[in-house]
C-alpha cells in the first residue's frame, strides 16, 4: 500500500470514527471502546512504535494516525496558533500539567506541550479526556483548537483543556522526530 493510500485510509477511519462518536453521546466511553475494536485490527493495536511520515504536512494542518488502536493527531500549527498557546497564562489552566509523556510531571506552558521548539508541531492521543470520544479539529470550539461534541469539552490551540467537563489537557505521547529536517516522528 502507498502512502498516499495509506493516508486517505487513515482519514477515513477518522471520518468514521468522528461521526460514531458524535452519535455515541450516551454511551460515552463504552461506545468508544466498542468503535475502537470494530476499526483497529490486531496488528495495528499491537504495534507498539511507528515511524509517521510528515512531511506533507501543510501548515494549518493535521494528519491522523492510528497507534495502539487510538487515534494520533498530529498537528502543524500556525504562526497564530502558536501564538495564541503561548500567551495563555498557567493560572488560567484548568490541568496545569502538561500530560506529555515526554516530559513527566513539566507544567502546561505551550513549549512543554509542542513537539519542537519553534512549537509547529503538535503530538497528541485524539482521545477526549471525559469520557474518551474523538474531538473534532481545524480550530473548532471556544479557544480555537478542539473541541468535543459529546459533552462540550473546549480545548485550545495546545490541546489543553479550557471549558467543559473534560478533567485533562489531551495526552501527549512519547514522540520524537528521527531527522532534523522534520519528515518523520517516531510514535512510542
Ligand atoms: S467525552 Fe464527554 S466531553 Fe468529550
Amino acid at each position: 500500500m502507498s502512502h498516499a493510500e495509506d493516508h486517505a485510509g487513515t482519514r477515513r477511519d477518522f471520518l468514521y470514527y468522528a461521526t460514531a462518536g458524535a452519535g455515541a453521546v450516551a454511551a460515552g466511553a463504552a461506545g468508544w471502546t466498542l468503535v475502537n475494536q470494530m476499526n483497529a485490527s490486531a496488528d495495528v493495536r499491537a504495534l507498539a512504535s511507528i515511524y509517521v511520515d510528515v512531511s506533507g504536512v501543510a501548515v494549518g494542518s493535521q494528519l491522523t494516525v492510528k497507534w495502539r488502536g487510538k487515534p494520533v493527531f498530529i498537528r502543524r500549527r500556525t504562526p497564530e496558533e502558536i501564538e495564541a498557546a503561548r500567551a495563555v497564562k498557567l493560572d488560567e489552566l484548568i490541568d496545569s500539567n502538561s500530560e506529555n509523556a515526554n516530559k513527566p510531571g513539566s507544567d502546561a506552558s505551550d513549549a512543554n506541550r509542542s513537539l519542537d521548539e519553534t512549537g509547529e508541531w503538535l503530538v497528541m492521543l485524539g482521545v477526549c479526556t471525559h469520557l474518551g470520544c474523538v474531538p473534532l479539529g481545524n480550530g473548532s470550539g471556544e479557544f480555537g483548537g478542539w473541541f468535543c461534541p459529546c459533552h462540550g469539552s473546549h480545548y485550545d490551540t495546545a490541546g489543553r483543556i479550557r471549558k467543559g467537563p473534560a478533567p485533562r489537557n489531551l495526552a501527549v505521547p512519547v514522540a520524537k522526530f528521527t531527522d532534523e529536517a522534520k519528515t518523520t516522528i517516531l510514535l512510542g
